[in-house]
C-alpha cells in the first residue's frame, strides 16, 4: 500500500526575539507570571518585511534542502495558517510563486492551532489517493499581527514562525512497522467558538480583528480533548503510549503538555517541548517542534512519533507516524 513518508523538515523564525521581561513596561505582567503559568520564556516577532508567506517560503526551502529536492519535485503545497497575507488569494499560492513553482496546485487550510495536524492528514489522503506524489506541508503564522497588545491575558502567549515538512509517496506493507503516516484522528466542535476567536473578518466587520480568548475555559477543555483524540489514534493503530518514541504536542502551555503526557502515561523524556523558545505559534508550533527534534538528532529514522494539537473552533486532532 502507499504510505506518506517524511522526507525532509525545515523551519524559519523571525529575526527579532522578544523576552518575557520586554512586556513588563507594556502591560501589567512579569517574567515570573508568564514562565510559571505557561513555560514561555521568549517568542519571535515578525518585522514588517517578514510575513506568513516569507516565513513559509523560508521553511519550505529549508525542508526541500533537507530532502535533497527542488520545487520542481513538488506536486502540492498545503499551508496551514490562520494569518494569511491576504484574505485571498491563498498564501499557499503566493508561496508556490515565490518558490518559482508553476505546476501542481496549492491551497490554504484553516484549523487554527490544529492546522498542521489537519494539513498532514489532508496531504496523506492526497498522496494515498494518487493525486500527488510529493507534498510540501507548511504551518506558518504571524499571530503578532492579530494580537491586542494591550491585553495581557493574550499578548504574552503567542509568537510568529513557520515549519515545513516534505511528505513523499512510499511503499508500505500495511503494518505498524511501515514508515510514514500510520493513523490519524481529527475532531471539531463549534459550540466552543466564543472561547477562542478573532473579533473581525471579511464577512462580518470587514476588518482583520483581534484575537480573544477565555484562557481558563480553553485550558479546562484542552487536556480531556487532547487525551481523547490520542487514545482514539492509539486504538486505531493498535498501540499504547509505551510504543511511542516521541510525543510532539502543540506548544501552547507547558502545563497542558505535562498534564496530557501524564494522563496518557507518556514518559517525560519522550516529550518534545519548544514552547519556552517560541511561545504559541498556532499552526507552526508542531512543525517547529518537530524540526528542532530532528535537527538535534533526537528523532531518528524508524522512530514512532505522535503529533497532537488543539485550538480555536474548537478543533483538535492527532497523527501517528513512523519517521
Ligand atoms: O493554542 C490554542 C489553545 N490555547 C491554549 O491552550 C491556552 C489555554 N489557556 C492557558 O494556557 C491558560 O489559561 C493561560 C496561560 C491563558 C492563563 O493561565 P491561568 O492559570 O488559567 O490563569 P487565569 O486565566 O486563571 O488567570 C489568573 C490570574 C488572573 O487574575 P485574578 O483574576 O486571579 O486576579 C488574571 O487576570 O492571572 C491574571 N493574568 C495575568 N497576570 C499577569 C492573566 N494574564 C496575566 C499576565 N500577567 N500576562
Amino acid at each position: 500500500m502507499i504510505r506518506s513518508v517524511v522526507r525532509g523538515m525545515g523551519a524559519a523564525l523571525p529575526r527579532r526575539i522578544m523576552k518575557n521581561a520586554d512586556f513588563e513596561g507594556m502591560v501589567e505582567t512579569s517574567d515570573e507570571w508568564i514562565a510559571q503559568r505557561t513555560g514561555i520564556r521568549q517568542r519571535h516577532i515578525a518585522a514588517d518585511d517578514e510575513t506568513t508567506a516569507s516565513l513559509g517560503e523560508a521553511a519550505a526551502r529549508a525542508a526541500l534542502d533537507d530532502a535533497g529536492l527542488t520545487p520542481d519535485d513538488i506536486d502540492l503545497i498545503v499551508l496551514a495558517t490562520s494569518t494569511p497575507n491576504n484574505t485571498f488569494p491563498a498564501t499557499a499560492v503566493e508561496i508556490q510563486n515565490r518558490l518559482g513553482m508553476h505546476h501542481g496546485f496549492a491551497f490554504d487550510l484553516q484549523a487554527v492551532c490544529s492546522g498542521f495536524v489537519y494539513a498532514v492528514t489532508t496531504a496523506d489522503l492526497y498522496i494515498r489517493g494518487g493525486l500527488a506524489k510529493r507534498v510540501l506541508v507548511i504551518g506558518s503564522e504571524t499571530f503578532s499581527r492579530i494580537l491586542d497588545w494591550s491585553d495581557r491575558s493574550t499578548c504574552v502567549l503567542f509568537g510568529d514562525g513557520a515549519g515545513a515538512m516534505v511528505l513523499e509517496a512510499g511503499e508500505g506493507a500495511g503494518s505498524i512497522a511501515d514508515r510514514g503516516v500510520l493513523a490519524a484522528s481529527l475532531r471539531s466542535d463549534g459550540t466552543h467558538k466564543d472561547k477562542l476567536y478573532v473579533d473581525g473578518g471579511p464577512s462580518t466587520t470587514g476588518t482583520v480583528g483581534h484575537l480573544r480568548m477565555e484562557g481558563r475555559e480553553v485550558f479546562k477543555h484542552a487536556v480531556g480533548m487532547i487525551t481523547d483524540v490520542i487514545e482514539a489514534t492509539f486504538s486505531a493503530a493498535g498501540i499504547t503510549a509505551e510504543d511511542l518514541d516521541w510525543f510532539v504536542p502543540h506548544q501552547a502551555n507547558k502545563r497542558i503538555i505535562d498534564a496530557s503526557a501524564k494522563k496518557l502515561g507518556i514518559a517525560e523524556q519522550k516529550v518534545v517541548v519548544t514552547v519556552d523558545l517560541h511561545g504559541n505559534t498556532s499552526a507552526a508550533s508542531v512543525p517547529l517542534a518537530l524540526s528542532a527534534a530532528v535537527a538535534d538528532g533526537r528523532i531518528q529514522k524508524g522512530d514512532l512519533v505522535l503529533l497532537e494539537a488543539m485550538g480555536g473552533g474548537f478543533t483538535w486532532g492527532a497523527v501517528l507516524l513512523r519517521w
